[in-house]
């Protein structure tokens, strides 16, 4: 659905963006990570064709944003990182313009307005002065404006940015809505936590570079290289178990800070109880045992400093 082909934007003497290509397909929610200044809002604004690349391409539905502009604008949604100013518009007039600018004829826009209202829950401020809304609801009314030529493809620059927890969590659920309604969606963001749970592939971004691209899995597998399980062993323990595990050919390495002790095994070690087994066999007291989880955030800092430098 999106394809970016050594796309390269020089601002003057910057390389905002440096020979990017990577891919997006249909049904993927795709997120966009990077640290301010990485590029992120430079590709996205030259998917949506508001942007031209000093070099290279991209196609969008297989739409080419140099030659095709207008076919891209019609099967593609935007959302940008900030809300313009709209005085002396209601939520619905606001809506009604995007539509008409769409070419969305009169008779139909009265229902899409509903529906897009109903599905970012503004239906009750539907005749509010948008400069009267909250900052959230201003980006869910911004996120209306985006669907309502009904796009196949939404690139959305950082919508969660300055949303409380609450809103960000609604957000999230209205993206997977989205996701099942069969949307590809590029979203971009600094938080990583938050889109590990509903983003099947991500790509880095740093200084114009993209460090990695592919799905989540593979490359919190190929960052971690180890299971991480997490045991806390009783008072006075602690250096029995240290040395029990050392002592076994299956650990890779093992933490001990306090009673807290970290178990590295190898990441295709399928024996579920394994760490548990050993203690009690051994006789070891402990009273919690748990897998570690690693986090995109996680991943994004060792991409960033360990692959970069
Ligand atoms: N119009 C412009 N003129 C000159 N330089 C620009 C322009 N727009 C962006 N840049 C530069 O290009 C680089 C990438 O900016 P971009 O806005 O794409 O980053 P970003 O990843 O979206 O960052 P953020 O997380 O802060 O939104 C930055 O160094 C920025 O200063
Ligand atoms: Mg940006």
């Amino acid at each position: 659905m999106i394809q970016i082909n050594g796309v390269t934007k020089v601002y003057k003497d910057l390389v905002a963006v440096n020979n990017l290509s990577m891919e997006i397909d249909k049904g993927d929610i795709f997120g966009f990570i990077g640290p301010n200044g990485a590029g992120k809002t430079t590709t996205i604004k030259i998917l949506a064709t508001l942007l031209k690349p000093t070099q290279g391409f991209a196609l969008v539905c297989g739409y080419n944003v140099l030659t095709q502009a207008d076919d891209v604008k019609r099967v593609m949604g935007y959302m940008p990182d900030s809300f313009g100013v709209y005085d002396d518009m209601k939520v619905w007039e606001y809506l009604d313009f995007f539509a008409a600018a769409y070419k969305i004829e009169k008779a139909r826009r009265k229902q899409i307005i509903d529906d897009v209202l109903e599905l970012t829950d503004l239906t009750h401020k539907k005749n509010d002065y948008v400069e009267a809304l909250s900052r959230g609801m201003k980006q869910r009314l911004c996120l209306a404006k985006t669907l309502v030529h009904d796009p196949q493809v939404l690139l959305l620059d950082e919508p969660a940015s300055g949303l409380d927890p609450r809103a960000r969590i609604e957000l999230r659920e209205l993206l997977k809505e989205l996701r099942n309604m069969g949307k590809t969606i590029l979203i971009s963001s600094h938080i990583l936590t938050e889109l590990a749970d509903f983003c099947n592939s991500v790509g880095i971004i740093e200084q114009g570079n993209l460090l990695y691209a592919g799905d989540i899995k593979t490359i919190t597998d190929r960052l971690r290289g180890a299971r991480v399980v997490e045991v806390s062993v009783k008072e006075g323990f602690e250096q029995q178990a240290e040395d029990l595990f050392l002592s076994k050919k299956e650990v890779q390495e093992v933490e001990r800070e306090g009673r807290t002790i970290r178990v590295h095994l190898p990441l295709d070690f399928d024996q579920e109880d394994y760490v548990t087994d050993t203690l009690v066999e051994n006789g070891i007291k402990f009273t919690a045992v748990r897998e570690l989880e690693i986090d995109l955030e996680d991943v994004f800092m060792k991409v960033t400093k360990g692959l970069v430098q």
